[in-house]
């Protein structure tokens, strides 16, 4: 690839503006430049992984003509069309037509450019040179870079190309002819080496060139090793005693750290607030059997909350006449007694009609539903 990279757009707005005044030349270095550097470093990795494509796609396609104007059987003349076939243009014609999905212009765009390599590789350098993506993509056109290099001259990512990142992150642009070659470590790691450890991990293992790190214990969030009498400081939620970080009992303190009809349940380097049972206005504990006091209703019996009966209290609760007290969880209702209905706030006899029973003599349920 002789051009320069890509500035089109920039370009554009540079000439139209040269003899302008110095502020739109100081937009153009601000603003406009370093986008059209942005973008022409997508168009760089963007160039080698469709070269990629049209390697992998040459090789698939290899693969799908390889058996073909063969006919299975194993006559002479077969194997010497077959032979000839296996190096012929037309061959070459049918893989080169399958390199590019009709609705990809950039790849279609890329294989148009660059046909004459394509051919050469097939009739003169496939035998000395059978991966035609290093051959094309590397170093023909120059839109690839071998794995664990970068940018546009190749250079080898942090920590060799063998092992870029030491092998704990991403090298930017590797294997492309875009990016810087610094490393985005994994989250285990950090620094410009991805040979440090992140917080919350250790070195197990460490030399020039190799770093492993682990998981501290839960407990710390910095460690120099796996328990929990290694951290360097504890975790939230975790207190040094003695040597160990050791898990804060929040639920211990006097004021409980929930609202009064929860209680506080302790968890490892933090607390949850639980719902009390129902029956309990305060508790310490799940169920109606660890209620502190209890809910209108209801009285502790037997060490639990349960249920009042209104209905049985010495002082009647239900006053009218003719009216039944029927006890519900926590309260009770006053009703008309059987045969007796609510008319104005008093419970009146009701009164069977002759009409509504003849029609409807098929019901057992017919005088109450009445
Ligand atoms: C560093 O550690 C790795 C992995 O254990 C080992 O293969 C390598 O030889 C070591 N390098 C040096 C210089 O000790
Ligand atoms: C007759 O009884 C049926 C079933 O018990 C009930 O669905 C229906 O409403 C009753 N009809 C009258 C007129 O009471």
């Amino acid at each position: 690839m002789r051009r320069p990279p890509a500035l089109g757009p920039c370009r554009a707005s540079w000439s139209g503006r040269v003899s302008a005044a110095l502020s739109p030349l100081v937009i153009f270095f601000l603003l406009v430049l370093p986008l059209g550097l942005a973008t022409s470093q997508v168009r760089l990795r963007q160039a080698c992984s469709i070269c990629r494509g049209i390697a992998d796609r040459f090789k698939q396609g290899l693969t799908d003509t390889a058996k073909k104007n063969f006919g299975g059987g194993n006559t002479a003349w077969e194997e010497k069309t077959l032979s000839k076939y296996e190096t012929s243009e037309i061959r070459l014609v049918e893989i080169i037509e399958n390199l590019c999905d009709s609705s990809n212009f950039e790849c279609n765009n890329m294989v148009e450019e660059h046909e004459e390599h394509i051919e050469a590789w097939w009739f003169k350098w496939r035998k000395t040179n059978s991966d035609l993506f290093k051959w094309l993509c590397i170093e023909k056109i120059e839109v690839c870079c071998p794995a664990g290099t970068y940018g546009s001259d190749c250079l080898a990512c942090i920590g060799g190309s063998d092992r870029p990142c030491h092998g704990n992150g991403h090298c930017d642009g590797d294997g492309t002819r875009g990016g810087d070659g610094s490393c985005s470590c994994n989250k285990e790691y950090k620094g410009e080496f991805c040979l440090d450890c992140s917080n919350g991990y250790y070195n197990s293992h460490k030399n020039d060139t190799h770093s492993v790190c682990t998981a501290c214990h839960d407990s710390c969030k910095t460690c120099t090793g796996a328990t929990n009498t290694d951290c360097q400081e504890c975790k939230e939620g975790w207190t040094k005693n003695e040597d160990a970080c050791v898990d804060v009992d929040e639920c211990a303190v006097e004021d409980s750290p929930c609202s009064s009809n929860q209680y506080c349940l302790n968890t490892d380097g933090s607390f949850s607030c639980k719902a009390c049972d129902i029956s309990c206005s305060e508790c310490t504990g799940e169920g109606p059997g660890k209620c502190k006091s209890c809910i209108a209703g209801y009285e502790m019996e037997d060490e639990k909350c349960t249920d009042v009966n209104e209905c049985t209290l010495s002082e009647k609760v239900c006053v009218r006449e003719n009216e039944d007290c029927v006890n519900t969880l926590g309260s009770f209702k006053c009703v008309c007694a059987e045969g007796f209905e609510d008319k104005d706030g008093v419970c009146s006899q009701i009164i069977k009609t002759d009409k509504a029973v003849s029609e409807n003599t098929s019901s057992p349920t017919t005088h109450e539903d009445l």
